[in-house]
């Protein structure tokens, strides 16, 4: 037993043994970003707008109808996952920095402007969390989740606030599929050269697919 917890302590502090867990949480919350769009995909299915009911409002209360501790479950296990990936990146962040030269700490030649916003992005999207969560989970109610959606895109400072940080999930998306597939070695030598488009692909469907909800309702498509 102390062997197994030597062996995890020593996985924790080490350098790799981080690269990977964030790499990992990373992976869980790509996988969030993705169930959360099909999700509010529901927006489009029903009829909200000429008297009946929208899909998206029978997926809220579904989600709601769970029981409590399962629910809660759920979401402490989500924001574990996202505290550590935070930390730890934040961590790896500050030991690269340390470790680099005078010369290299200058400019980064060859680092895309996905990966040197990384920090930045992350900021953005976390301010925007908190924002979204306020918004949607504490002044939410299931049963009319359509009508609070549609209301709160009808103001455009919300969803342009909500597209700016749609455009801070692509970058950060972006560059963290690329670095998921790099840190975990995915795939065999042949789809290495794949990465990059992988990436860029799935940002853009993922953050395509968000964007398009506050696009609807400020074009009158949603209403
Ligand atoms: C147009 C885009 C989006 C819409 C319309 C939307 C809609 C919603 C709604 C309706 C809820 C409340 C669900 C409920 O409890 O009934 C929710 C919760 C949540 N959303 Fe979003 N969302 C969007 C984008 C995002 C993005 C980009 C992220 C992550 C970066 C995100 C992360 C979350 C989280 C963490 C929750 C809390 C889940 C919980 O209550 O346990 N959302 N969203």
């Amino acid at each position: 037993m102390n062997d197994i917890i030597t062996t995890a302590c020593k996985f924790v502090t080490s350098s790799i043994g981080r690269k990977i867990l964030v790499a990992l949480t990373g992976a869980c919350l790509l996988l969030f970003l993705v169930g959360h769009l099909a999700g509010n995909m529901t927006i489009y299915g029903g009829c909200a707008g000429c008297g009946g009911k929208s899909w998206i409002d029978y997926y809220a209360m579904g989600l709601h109808s769970m029981p409590a501790w399962l629910l809660w479950a759920i979401r402490l296990g989500l924001l574990a996952v996202f505290v550590i990936h935070v930390l730890l990146a934040l961590v790896l962040k500050y030991e690269n920095y340390n470790a680099r030269t005078h010369y290299q700490k200058e400019g980064t030649l060859k680092a895309t402007l996905s990966s040197r916003t990384m920090v930045i992005t992350g900021v953005m999207i976390l301010a925007f969390l908190l924002l979204h969560l306020w918004q949607l989970t504490l002044n939410g109610d299931p049963a009319n989740c359509y009508e609070h959606v549609v209301l709160g895109f009808q103001n455009p400072v919300c969803s342009a606030a909500y597209i700016v940080a749609i455009c801070c999930l692509f970058m950060h998306v972006r560059h963290g599929v690329q670095s998921v597939m790099q840190t975990l070695g995915l795939g065999t030598r042949k789809v290495r050269p794949l990465y990059n488009i992988v990436a860029v692909l799935f940002a853009l469907v993922v953050c395509a697919g968000f964007i398009s909800i506050p696009l609807a309702v400020l074009t009158g498509i949603l209403h």
